[in-house]
């Protein structure tokens, strides 16, 4: 007969050795670039988040729906809580430093261990776009990615419509690796994909040549 604490050990999941992504999605570790700070959210982001996720310019290129009310966004953030709580993917929210204020999230979509790849995603506030945040954010993630995490590959994908996503991952030196015809259905319409990937030695070859 097993005693209470080797019963609990049977019925607990082992702990995510250190070092792997799944531990590091436990944690969300902060990241810090020079004008943001990516760090995991909480309920108390709710205000600053709806601010921008009602906002339908926003959410034209992205899978999610503008949000209706600031319910919406606490079921997100709870969700994405629960991502956490889980070690499965999930996004940090962007901190704009002078400001304190979130104003944007950036994250994993999904994870592949036996390919060891990452799909990110990100938004940002509109009163927030073309300073070169999102192109920030996104070097200091796939930094993360390679040198925290030891990925092998990043994708990331932006509907054809949406250059300027295209544009940010082209500046943190991502390779197009081509266009996919009406691949995904966004709000009824079957759309347009570019995908875009970088490789470790990628990476690695053009931090060397700076
Ligand atoms: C896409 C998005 C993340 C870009 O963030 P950002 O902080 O404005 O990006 P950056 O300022 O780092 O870079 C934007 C680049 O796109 C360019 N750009 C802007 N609008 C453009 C357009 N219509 N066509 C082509 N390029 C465009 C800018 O000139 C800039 O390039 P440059 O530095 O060479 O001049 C932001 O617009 C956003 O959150 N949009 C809504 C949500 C979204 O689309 N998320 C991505 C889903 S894949």
């Amino acid at each position: 007969m097993p005693d209470m604490k080797q019963l609990l050990s049977l019925l607990m999941l082992p702990p995510s050795p250190p070092g792997t992504p799944r531990e590091y999605f436990l944690r969300m570790p902060q990241v810090e670039t020079p004008r943001l700070l990516l760090r995991r959210m909480t309920m108390r982001d709710a205000r600053d988040i709806y601010a921008y996720s009602q906002d339908e310019e926003v959410a034209r290129h992205v899978l999610w729906t503008a949000h209706r009310s600031i319910w919406e966004t606490k079921a997100y953030i709870r969700w994405v809580i629960q991502q956490y709580r889980c070690g499965e993917p999930s996004s940090w929210c962007i901190v704009e430093k002078a400001s304190g204020r979130v104003i944007g999230t950036i994250g994993f979509m999904s994870y592949q261990g036996d390919n060891a790849t990452v799909e990110l995603g990100y938004s940002l506030a509109r009163s927030h776009w073309n300073q070169g945040l999102m192109t920030e954010a996104l070097s200091a993630v796939l930094a993360e990615c390679f040198q925290v995490l030891k990925l092998h590959r990043v994708e990331a994908q932006h509907f054809s419509a949406n250059p300027a996503s295209g544009r940010v991952m082209a500046k943190c030196g991502m390779t197009h690796e081509g266009s996919l015809r009406r691949r995904i259905c966004n709000k009824g319409v079957f759309m347009d994909v570019e995908m875009w990937a970088i490789l470790r030695t990628d990476w690695e070859r053009s931090r060397s040549a700076r």
